[in-house]
């Protein structure tokens, strides 16, 4: 893509994570087909026992296969920050809430600057009646940088992110520990 794509997309999103609110029903309505299509595909009853381990600990990294992962609540087990909240950064016009998954936890309750391969997180990006899209990030070569993580980023039907080293993600992303923003202990 060309610099002057990418800043074009970066508008886009920057624009579109604003006026998220505006297109609320149709989004709506496109997360929850979703949901029941992957609840079709994988019906097994399992969600219903309390005493089962915690659902697959690192999401797919692939648009289609993530999407429906994560209409399924596969990361809803993990450490999650206790409520929403605004961004300090541009995702979600009314909140985002992140979740980690053991890997991450561990490695940022450590203050480790290079986390470990499995490693990811989900945000919930929030518009006025409830969750609109997901930022992800899932760790999956070893090493330290943006070029060792997938970028997956949801709002509504509109795909902003969805693969290794995205450009979109990864100024913002630089200064964190090893790509991540978001500060410990989870607020
Ligand atoms: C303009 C800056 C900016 C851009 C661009 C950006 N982010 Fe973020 N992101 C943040 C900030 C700041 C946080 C910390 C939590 C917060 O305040 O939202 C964050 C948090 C996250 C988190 C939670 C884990 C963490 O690092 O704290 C994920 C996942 C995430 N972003 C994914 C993405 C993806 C995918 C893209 C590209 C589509 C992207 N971000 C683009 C600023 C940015």
């Amino acid at each position: 893509m060309s610099i002057i794509a990418r800043i074009v997309t970066a508008t886009v999103l920057l624009s579109a994570t604003a006026c998220v609110d505006a297109e609320l029903p149709s989004e709506t309505a496109g997360l929850a087909g979703e949901t029941s299509d992957a609840d079709g595909s994988s019906d097994d009853g399992a969600d219903d026992d309390a005493g089962d381990p915690p659902p697959s600990e690192t999401p797919p990294t692939d648009g289609g296969p993530l999407a429906s992962w994560l209409a399924d609540g596969n990361y809803l087990a993990w450490a999650a920050e206790s409520d929403v909240h605004a961004s300090t950064g541009p995702h979600g016009s009314a909140g985002v809430r992140t979740f980690v998954n053991a890997k991450l936890f561990d490695s940022l309750a450590a203050g480790s600057d290079e986390h470990p391969v499995g490693a990811a997180t989900v945000k919930e990006l929030y518009g006025s009646s409830g969750v609109t899209g997901y930022a992800v990030l899932v760790k999956v070569e070893a090493g330290r940088g943006s070029t060792r993580w997938y970028w997956y980023e949801r709002v509504g039907s509109t795909t902003y992110a969805d693969g290794i080293d995205e450009r979109l993600c990864t100024g913002c992303h630089a200064p964190g520990a090893d790509q991540i923003l978001t500060p410990y202990p989870l607020q």
